[in-house]
């Protein structure tokens, strides 16, 4: 156990520690208000689809895209938070003044885009579809103006945060093929260790600024569309470059949140957890075929070269298996026979892991061609990724607030989690169980309702099956918004987090 006071040789100093702590907590407090609004629009999706209110297509697909973009970059932007605070106050001094500047940006996109959905009614999705926001557009030119900025800057915070942290990295523990652990696939044991979460850091961030420079290339050409109406450009090189993007944000938020699994859960099972040749094989392999993982969202574009789609589906297995494997068989290490006291911390960690690979093996099966031919475009899809990030990252993030709102040692051991933290499970899983049964049933994905089904057998299901989710996020909203309040205070009222 790290104690208080303690300082890193050539790493951060304390009068440092204590400003990235603060920082750390004004993330947190923003991400405590910010989430639980971001439920309530998929709450509004659910109840119109359930057909218990009834609102605008314009309006559905605005909260829809506010949703989307809102929710992948919220807990893109605290999971690469929480992982610079740790980094920062355990292993290599970080700028808190870089980091406040990224905080600011994000705020700034945030808004920005708040601006272009609920005021402008921007509908595009996240996704963007080239050239649809431009052809018969049912919200105003200055919205899609003010959502591509929005986007720009914070693809900008994003991408010089993860520059920040992977030059940091380097200079400490040496080039690339130190960061990527390669020292410990030679015969003899490297001369010095190398934490996980360097190493998955480095996984995760490089190709994240891949994605960051390709969503800047993309937005850049959507604003030159924007200006000159007469410009037109390749639809499916602009739907490769946003999906290369878009599928990397959200793969490395889960791997950015498994790096600080790596490095708290030890000290709640007086185990370490250290990298070994096995674990560095599985996170090469991640970061290999990561770039190549998101060709499975182009299965259906039949003018992709057909060699691009086998790709994508080897990749997608060969990503996804490898660190799963190796971070699940590590929490297993953690917790087998381990004399652990289950506070809310470890519990978290553990579920969050359990979530990651639910959703995992959905996505795998999701990714096979064969199948993807039935479930594309289907319910199946939302299922999946809400699978790995609401039952997944959120609770490795609430892990990490657990362990950020209880400063002391005595204060951790004594953390439970409440009432509020299971009604948020069993909501949680009610809600993506009518994902996943909608989605077998064949119920279309992003139809703002299903009045208008050619079949009213699939209305009836479809509807039932919303109004089914809308209660159960009733329930897992009231459970963590219990737990938030709860954490809000002991984030305000403490005086020193750990480091
Ligand atoms: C309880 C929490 C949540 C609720 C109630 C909820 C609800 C919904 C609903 C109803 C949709 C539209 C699905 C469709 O018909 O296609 C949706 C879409 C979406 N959600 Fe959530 N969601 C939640 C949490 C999350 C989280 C944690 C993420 C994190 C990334 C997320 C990301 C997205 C994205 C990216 C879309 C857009 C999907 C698309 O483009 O088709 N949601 N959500």
């Amino acid at each position: 156990m790290r104690s208080e006071n303690s300082t890193i040789a050539d790493g951060p100093g304390l009068a440092d520690i204590q400003q990235h702590k603060k920082l750390m907590t004004v993330w947190s407090v923003t991400f405590l208000i910010l989430f639980p609004l971001l439920i309530v629009l998929g709450l509004l999706m659910r109840a119109n689809q359930g057909e218990v209110v009834k609102m605008e297509y314009s309006t559905f697909y605005s909260l829809m895209t506010l949703h989307g973009l809102g929710m992948a970059g919220t807990l893109f932007s605290i999971a690469y938070a929480a992982l610079s605070y740790l980094i920062a106050t355990r292993y290599v001094k970080l700028s808190v003044a870089l980091g406040t500047t990224v905080y600011f940006l994000v705020v700034a996109g945030v808004v920005g885009l708040a601006g272009a959905c609920l005021i402008g009614k921007f509908g595009a999705g996240w996704y963007l579809l080239y050239p649809l926001p431009f052809i018969g557009a049912s919200w105003p030119q200055w919205s899609t103006g003010l959502a591509t900025v929005s986007l720009l800057v914070l693809g900008a915070a994003w991408l010089v945060g993860s520059l920040h942290v992977v030059l940091a990295l380097s200079k400490k523990y040496g080039g690339f093929s130190r960061l990527m652990g390669w020292a410990y696939l030679g015969r003899q044991e490297p001369e010095s260790e190398l934490p996980p979460i360097a190493l998955i850091a480095t996984v995760s961030l490089i190709p994240g600024i891949l994605a960051f420079l390709t969503a800047a290339a993309f937005l850049i050409l959507f604003l030159l569309q924007l200006f000159e109406p007469s410009l037109s450009f390749n639809a499916l090189l602009l739907k490769n470059l946003l999906f290369f993007f878009g599928h990397t944000l959200v793969n490395i938020t889960i791997y950015l949140a498994v790096g600080w699994v790596y490095v708290l859960f030890p000290e709640f099972s007086g185990r370490e957890w250290k990298l070994n040749r096995v674990t560095v094989y599985g996170w090469n392999a991640t970061f290999l075929f990561i770039l190549f993982a998101y060709f499975h969202h182009l299965y259906m574009d039949f003018a992709q070269p057909l060699s691009l789609q086998y790709i994508g589906q080897i990749a997608s297995y060969m990503s996804a298996i490898p660190a799963t494997a190796v971070t699940i068989f590590g929490i297993i290490a953690q917790v087998y026979h381990a004399e652990i006291r289950w506070t809310a911390t470890p519990l978290a960690f553990t579920l969050g892991g359990m979530g990651w690979v639910i959703g995992g093996v959905a996505a795998v099966v999701d990714s096979t061609i064969a199948i993807n031919k039935a479930l594309h475009n289907t319910l199946w899809v939302p299922a999946h990724f809400h699978t790995y990030m609401l039952a997944g990252v959120v609770l490795f993030i609430l892990g990490f607030l657990y362990y950020l709102a209880s400063p002391q040692e005595s204060a951790r051991e004594n953390t439970r989690a409440g009432a509020g933290f299971w009604l948020f499970v069993i909501g949680a899983y009610g809600f993506l169980a009518m994902f996943y049964l909608a989605g077998a049933n064949s119920i279309p994905r992003r139809f703002a309702d299903y009045a208008t089904m050619g079949l009213a057998s699939s209305h009836q299901i479809g509807a039932l099956l919303a109004q089914i989710a809308a209660a159960f996020v009733v329930l897992l909203l009231v459970g963590i918004l219990g737990v938030f309040w709860g954490l809000f205070v002991r984030l305000i009222a403490r005086r020193t987090p750990p480091l």
